[in-house]
């Protein structure tokens, strides 16, 4: 059984996915509790792995951390900041312990006795010592150049001012409270969630719609910002499938916190493969007869002015829906994407997300339905 496919194979109940992970017997299985928990669960579960590339992501199969890490990277820039990091945390663990084993040297060896009391005696008095105010002026003079020299060697070699070579570029446009991808040499625009092939570098152009975001998945790349009318550029290349957590990272409002990044790097070839996906996402919207109610009440309501959808819409302020159900989770990784929580999202958004831009249409109980047939098909 493939990891997880009952989980996108159909809308099923929580519960459902629930038994059918741990029957699988799978190492995803501890993912199964935390797929149950709603809010970030989808797309950071937060029941502690063995290990931190040893959860499966279970709508792709693809190994995932449980939470956004530093530590585990999977791309060149992400693995020098991680070097650096180390660095940087062995020097300062070092001077804390020449410094507090000095003060607990001192606290021991001079501490007061009771026949100094006794004698009345202060100690010795030291005025000035040059050897002492030489070597504390010059060792931090020497720290913080070898810092410095280090942090901006680590800067040019991970910033670039042009794509590598090869490289697929991405177009990112953070938006509150969401993420907008275009793909300008593919022609494929979609939301919230990155895909992109694993060992082929990525060239990030990073906008945004409004206010100032940061795209930060830290095992791939640092963080860069996303400034209105400021294009900043990034690039990674991640050396192995897998899903990549990562947050926002420039406060943007009351909804920063669920404004997550969640990008898949996947093997070229295979059904869930990089070239497979594209072929999907670049192929028209499904076009069910059974679904031309739902489709009759989107292009009636508001939905149409604000969501594009392939040949149907082209609204440009919220997601592109034209193959929502491709996606793993919904409103920015806020919930998983299933059919509960996508009808739950389309009757009153602000019971996921509140304060989010999505206004409730307040649809009656047959136009809902018909709604979510509508959005469920599209794949
Ligand atoms: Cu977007 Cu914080």
């Amino acid at each position: 059984m493939r990891r997880g496919s009952a989980v996108r194979g159909d809308a099923g109940s929580k519960r459902e996915v629930r038994f059918s992970l741990r029957s699988a017997g799978s190492r995803c299985g501890s993912l199964a509790l935390a797929w149950a928990i709603p809010g970030f669960a989808a797309a950071a579960p937060p029941i502690a792995p063995d290990s931190l590339s040893e959860i499966c992501d279970p709508s792709t199969g693809l190994p995932m951390p449980a939470i956004p890490t530093m530590f585990d990277p999977a791309s060149p820039p992400a693995a020098d900041i991680e070097a650096l990091t180390w660095l940087l945390f062995g020097i300062c663990a070092a001077i804390f312990v020449v410094v507090q084993g000095a003060l607990v040297h001192a606290i021991i060896k001079y501490r007061a006795r009771r026949r100094d009391e006794a004698a009345g005696d202060e100690p010795r008095q030291v005025y000035g010592s040059n050897p002492v105010e030489l070597a504390w002026t010059v060792i931090p003079v020497v720290i913080v150049f070898v810092l410095t020299l280090a942090s901006v060697r680590l800067i040019r070699d991970i910033e670039r001012t042009s794509p590598p070579e090869g490289a697929l570029k991405v177009v990112v446009i953070g938006h509150q409270w969401w993420w907008e991808y275009r793909y300008p040499d593919l022609g494929i625009v979609t939301a919230n969630e990155l895909v992109v092939p694993a060992e082929r570098p990525v060239w990030l152009e990073l906008h945004s719609a409004d206010v100032n975001h940061s795209w930060w998945v830290p095992q791939l790349a640092g963080k860069m910002d996303c400034i209105p009318g400021h294009p900043n550029t990034l690039w990674f290349e991640a050396d192995r499938p897998g899903v990549y957590l990562g947050q926002c990272a420039e406060y943007c409002g009351n909804q920063h916190a669920n404004m997550l990044l969640r990008v898949e790097a996947r093997a070229v070839d295979g059904p869930l493969g990089f070239d497979a996906w594209v072929a999907n996402q670049q192929s028209p919207p499904v076009d069910d007869d059974s679904t031309t109610p739902g489709r009759d009440v989107f292009l009636a309501l508001a939905c149409q002015s604000c969501h594009d959808i392939a040949g149907v819409s082209e609204g440009a302020f919220g997601p592109n829906l034209t193959h929502l159900m491709s996606r793993a989770t919904l409103g920015a990784g806020v919930a998983p994407l299933d059919r509960d929580s996508l009808r739950q999202w389309v009757d009153d958004p602000q019971t996921l997300k509140p304060g989010c831009n999505m206004p409730s249409l307040k649809l009656d109980t047959n136009q809902l339905d018909a709604v979510v047939d509508y959005l469920a098909s599209l794949r």
